[in-house]
């Protein structure tokens, strides 16, 4: 036996793990090439050609779109912008619902109040952690204005029975992929498995441009009033012509000729990157599996994962010990990772608070301090996001979830034997953190 990390052993990993550094000399190519031509920006926030923005956006989105297989793919600055272009599109405003997931970044929910409409929150799946459709039946309304799944980690959500309730009621799917480029589901990409669908091209993402986001669709009138949000629609919509001015207030969520450079090069590494991430993934499953407290993710039938991260159920009346424990006593015996070495070892307890919990929510201010847009006349529902609203979120959170992203490409199989051999350590000493 030997002495835990976290009460004063030795770490099983006292090196730095190897970054995930995908950006190299093809990308600086492509930003060379930009600076080159002077143009780092082409769009115009006017009805102009330059409106839809410079070569490298627009090679950019024809050449996501035909890998993506989408009709429609539109650059904005990031997965957040992208959201809130998904959510004007489809013409929410005040009065109106959107039904999102709690367990997910917090930019998938405040899309909805970007156009004053209210997230309604629905529980999610205690083994693929997506939205639950059983949840999601129960909270439709006559208010609800579109469904916002999330391919949470990389999963897939789930596709029949969240598509079936939209078709049902009438309402629109966007799906935030920002976790998810490459996963497929069918053999159709995630991000193309609802009506509209957003990627996130920033830092940690398996691609990234820094910053940066996509949106993709089939329809083209969704399409177009993305791209009218993106740059300054209010003055566009006159001089086009288009007459559907709903959510026509436009911003400047445009991309760079540089990011759209970069992103053409990334676009192209997707996927080799994804398959080594998946292959990592399936090694440390396999060793993992030899620890009875842990279980490893499920991916739904029918879904290729992306493994964004690698979510982990724990299970602490086998271990006897609680996760938070355990997980902190894995952690000590490992390193961080190179680029990221300031934000110690990837891995943590949950993933992030169940969003409804956060003070905006709690305290139901939004715009200004009259309770906007919760309080909004137009809103007839009554809002909940009191704690136990999501008692699945809840329980992953708290008690049962972890996830770590110490399987990305280029961790070689000692850096994973490493991560194992933590586990398996704190496993066999787990008696010492019991005292
Ligand atoms: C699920 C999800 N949605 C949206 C976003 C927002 O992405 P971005 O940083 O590109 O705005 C993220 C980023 O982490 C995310 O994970």
């Amino acid at each position: 036996m030997s002495k835990l990390a976290l009460l004063g052993g030795n770490k099983v990993r006292p090196e730095l793990f190897p970054g995930y550094k995908v950006i190299g000399a093809e990308e600086k190519a492509a930003v060379d090439r930009v600076i080159e031509s002077g143009v780092l920006s082409r769009f115009l926030g006017c009805w102009h050609e330059d409106f839809y923005g410079g070569p490298e956006v627009q090679a950019l989105e024809a050449e996501w779109a035909a890998y993506f297989g989408v009709k429609h793919a539109v650059s904005v600055n990031s997965a957040t912008s992208g959201l809130y272009c998904a959510v004007g599109a489809t013409g929410a405003g005040p009065g109106d619902e959107i039904i999102v997931s709690p367990y997910t970044m917090a930019a998938s929910a405040t899309a909805a109040l970007a156009y004053n409409a209210v997230p309604v929150f629905a529980d999610i799946e205690p083994d693929c952690f997506c939205l639950s459709a059983e949840s999601v039946a129960q909270k439709i309304t006559e208010r609800t204005k579109a469904i916002l799944v999330v391919d949470i980690f990389g999963q897939p959500y789930d596709v029949d029975g969240i598509n079936a309730l939209a078709k049902k009621h009438g309402l629109m799917v966007i799906e935030d992929a920002a976790q998810a480029p490459g996963a497929t589901f069918r053999g159709k990409f995630a991000g193309a498995l609802g009506d509209i669908g957003v990627y996130s091209l920033n830092y940690h993402k398996h691609i990234h441009s820094g910053e940066g986001g996509i949106v993709v669709t089939d329809d083209a009138l969704l399409a177009e009033k993305v791209r009218l949000i993106r740059n300054h629609a209010e003055v566009v919509v006159g001089a086009k012509g288009f007459t559907d001015l709903v959510n026509m207030i436009g911003f400047n969520l445009r991309m760079t000729e540089l990011e759209a450079a970069v992103a053409r090069e990334q676009l192209k590494k997707l996927s080799g990157l994804l398959k080594q991430r998946q292959a990592n993934v399936t090694y440390l499953n396999e060793q993992l599996r030899q620890i009875p407290c842990l279980t490893m993710p499920k991916v739904r039938p029918g879904a290729e994962h992306a493994s964004y991260v690698h979510a982990i159920k724990f299970d602490a009346a086998v271990a006897g010990v609680d996760r938070n424990r355990f997980i902190e006593a894995v952690k000590a015996e490992l390193s961080p990772s190179m680029l990221r070495e300031r934000e110690g070892v990837n891995m943590g307890c949950g993933y992030v608070k169940p969003i409804y919990l956060e003070p905006i929510y709690q305290n139901l201010i939004g715009y200004g301090d009259k309770g906007c847009p919760f309080k909004c006349p137009w809103y007839k529902g009554e809002l909940n996001y009191g704690k136990g609203l999501c008692p699945t979120t809840e329980r992953m959170h708290y008690d049962e979830l972890f996830t770590h992203e110490l399987m990305r490409p280029p961790m070689s199989k000692q850096d994973l034997d490493d991560v194992v051999a933590a586990f398996v350590k704190v496993w066999q000493n787990r008696q010492e953190l019991k005292a």
